[in-house]
């Protein structure tokens, strides 16, 4: 990835994971980052790392994304920033309550709304006019391959967040292209990879998967930064398990009604 004078990048969710790389990965490339997340700890140590490494101005912003107040909050920044260029929607979590079961708790599955929807939505509204009005700009929703791959194995809520993000990427950067912007929205569809958020999944079996690893995964989503792809499906083994899940959803009967 090559960004000619970059600006400032700010991504949610960098104290761990795939923030955590994005961070890192953006620091190389010279972009200045504000992080945030809920463990200042961890972003105050990964801001001293990479302002010593690189020669950029890091900002820690500590917020929890369940709470209105701090989404506002930083909403109300990135309207004010000058030179962004860059905004990585990441923060997420996964679960294993079961939404069927009557006994689960319906605000674990608000937050999650919350948080893989409403708050990308919020920061994408904020960050997009003064980025259409300097013509350029990349904004990263870190969406996932379960967006894509539709099965009565898979997690209702979570799936159907991610389907958001991936929905609502592509449907403004259609509008962008309408428009003829050079600003680039992208869903960045992960399949498995090692991060904490499935150490935190009782009884989560990490074997039978094609594991990717962060730098891999952050490396392909920001070589997709200029290109005109929307949906960037991270590793080979993640789009053959997309075509087939999407061959097989229109071949199996009871899935479509074509008339
Ligand atoms: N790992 C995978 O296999 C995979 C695959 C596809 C998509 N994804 C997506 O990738 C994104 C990053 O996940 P990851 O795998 O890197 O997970 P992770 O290692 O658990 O990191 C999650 C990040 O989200 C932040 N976060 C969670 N809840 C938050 C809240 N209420 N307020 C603010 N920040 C919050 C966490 O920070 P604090 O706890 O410090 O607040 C942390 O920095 C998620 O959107 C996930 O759905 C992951």
């Amino acid at each position: 990835m090559v960004v000619e004078d970059p600006g400032v990048a700010l991504v949610t969710g960098a104290s761990a994971g795939i923030g955590e790389e994005y961070a890192k990965q953006l620091a190389s490339h010279g972009f200045d980052l504000i992080l945030t997340a809920r463990r200042k700890e961890r972003l105050d140590s990964l801001a001293d790392k990479l302002t010593d490494k690189h020669s950029i101005k890091v900002e820690v912003i500590q917020g929890d994304l369940f709470e209105t107040s701090d989404v506002d909050k930083i909403a109300a920044h990135i309207k004010t920033i000058k030179n962004l260029d860059c905004l990585v929607n990441n923060a997420g979590f996964g679960t294993d309550l079961d939404f069927l079961d009557g006994n689960s708790d319906i605000n674990l599955f608000i937050n999650m709304l919350n948080l893989h929807c409403k708050v990308p939505m919020q920061f994408t509204h904020a960050a997009l006019p003064g980025m259409i009005k300097r013509d350029r700009g990349h904004i990263a929703n870190i969406s996932s391959v379960a967006s894509l791959l539709f099965h009565g194995y898979q997690d209702p809520i979570y799936d159907s967040t991610k389907a958001f993000l991936s929905v609502f990427s592509e449907v403004i950067q259609l509008k962008l292209n309408i428009l003829k912007s050079k600003v680039k929205v992208k869903a960045i569809c992960p399949g498995w990879t090692v991060t904490e958020i499935h150490d935190k999944l009782k009884n989560f079996d990490r074997s039978p998967y094609a594991w990717m690893n962060v730098d891999e995964v952050v490396k392909i989503a920001l070589d997709a930064y200029k290109s005109d792809d929307i949906i960037v499906i991270t590793g080979d083994v993640n789009v053959q398990r997309v075509q087939k899940s999407r061959k097989e959803a229109r071949e199996t009967p009871g899935r479509y009604f074509y008339y």
